[in-house]
């Protein structure tokens, strides 16, 4: 059951990392005094202000459960964030989804040009990793190293791009169930796990201590995405701030395409569920962790 009490500490956790978010972004992204200065107006464009920040919210809630120092888990947040901001940019991109709106105004191409859309996304590419590589991240070189790994691998073939390569291939093709799926976890699942391993990963828990988490990450990954495919069926495109019911015109297939919109829900439900249950151990610390679950499917935007 959802509480009153759960709904609030959601809230404020949004509403505390959305702010940190953008005034880390602000303090990283200066605007240089020569014609650079195009390409960081880009990035900050991008990456300030709009988005949920539930990476960001993972990662600082599973490290706030091993003691991790809030600053040093929300410069590792803001990294994964910045390569979530960059794959969006690429994302709408003509190439690829050619979307005009995101988060309630123009896409990055739109408001200046594909160029500067391109170099900005390469550039909060590169960003992650030296926000990772910082010691202010973390003082451990053998933590900075095994962040470096897990974003790494979540971001590139083996992870988004992966599964941004499958997902423009699946027009035209009979993706089963199974294929969607390992689609929807290298698209979205990746990235989403690599916020919970990296909050694990700062508080110095072993791999065979993270399989829990894993499993908790991995649901709601696929939670999350299926929740993204519903809202592009269902949702209220002024709320979602990004154009909506493209997914079938663009001949995307996704859960929703596959099984229909109520089993859909259910699925994704069933997996919020199952996700909070392997956080049983946690106890009350874990109670953000289940408040995040929960929003991820009832989100509207
Ligand atoms: C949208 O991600 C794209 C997907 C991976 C499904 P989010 O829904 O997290 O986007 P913002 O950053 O909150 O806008
Ligand atoms: C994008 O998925 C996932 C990324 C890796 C960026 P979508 O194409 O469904 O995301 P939206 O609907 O444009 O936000
Ligand atoms: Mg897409
Ligand atoms: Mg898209
Ligand atoms: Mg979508």
């Amino acid at each position: 059951m959802r509480g009153e009490g759960d709904h609030s500490l959601l809230k404020d956790g949004l509403a505390r990392i959305q702010r940190e978010v953008d005034s880390l972004f602000d303090a990283l992204l200066p605007i240089p005094q020569d014609t650079r200065a195009r390409l960081v107006e880009g990035m900050r464009y991008a990456a300030i202000g709009g988005g949920k920040r539930v990476r960001p919210l993972l990662l600082v809630s599973t490290a706030e459960l091993f003691g991790v120092d809030r600053n040093r888990a929300l410069r590792a947040g803001c990294a994964v964030e910045a390569i979530h901001a960059y794959s969006l940019i690429h994302d709408d991109l003509p190439c690829m989804d050619d979307d005009d709106l995101r988060h309630g105004k123009p896409t990055l191409h739109k408001a200046f040009d594909e160029a500067t859309a391109v170099l900005a996304g390469d550039s909060l590419h590169a960003l992650a990793f030296e926000i990772l590589a910082d010691q202010e991240t973390s003082a451990d070189p053998f933590t900075r190293s095994e962040l470096i790994l897990t974003l790494g691998n979540a971001s590139g073939k083996d992870g988004m791009a992966g599964g941004q390569m499958m997902d423009m291939l699946a027009e035209g093709e009979d993706y089963d169930l199974h294929t969607i799926t390992r689609l929807q976890q290298l698209k979205t699942g990746a990235l989403l796990a690599a916020a919970v391993e990296m909050g694990a990963i700062m508080g110095h828990v072993q791999p065979e201590g993270r399989a829990h988490l894993r499993a908790y990450a991995r649901d709601i990954g696929l939670a999350f995405q299926i929740a993204d495919d519903l809202l592009d069926v269902e949702g209220d495109a002024d709320k979602a701030g990004k154009a909506l019911r493209k997914d079938e015109s663009q001949g995307k297939q996704t859960f929703v395409t596959l099984m229909g919109v109520d089993k859909a829900r259910e699925q994704a439900r069933a997996l919020v569920d199952q996700a909070i249950g392997h956080l049983a151990v946690h106890g009350e610390d874990a109670a953000m962790l289940r408040a995040v679950a929960r929003y991820i499917v009832e989100r509207d935007r």
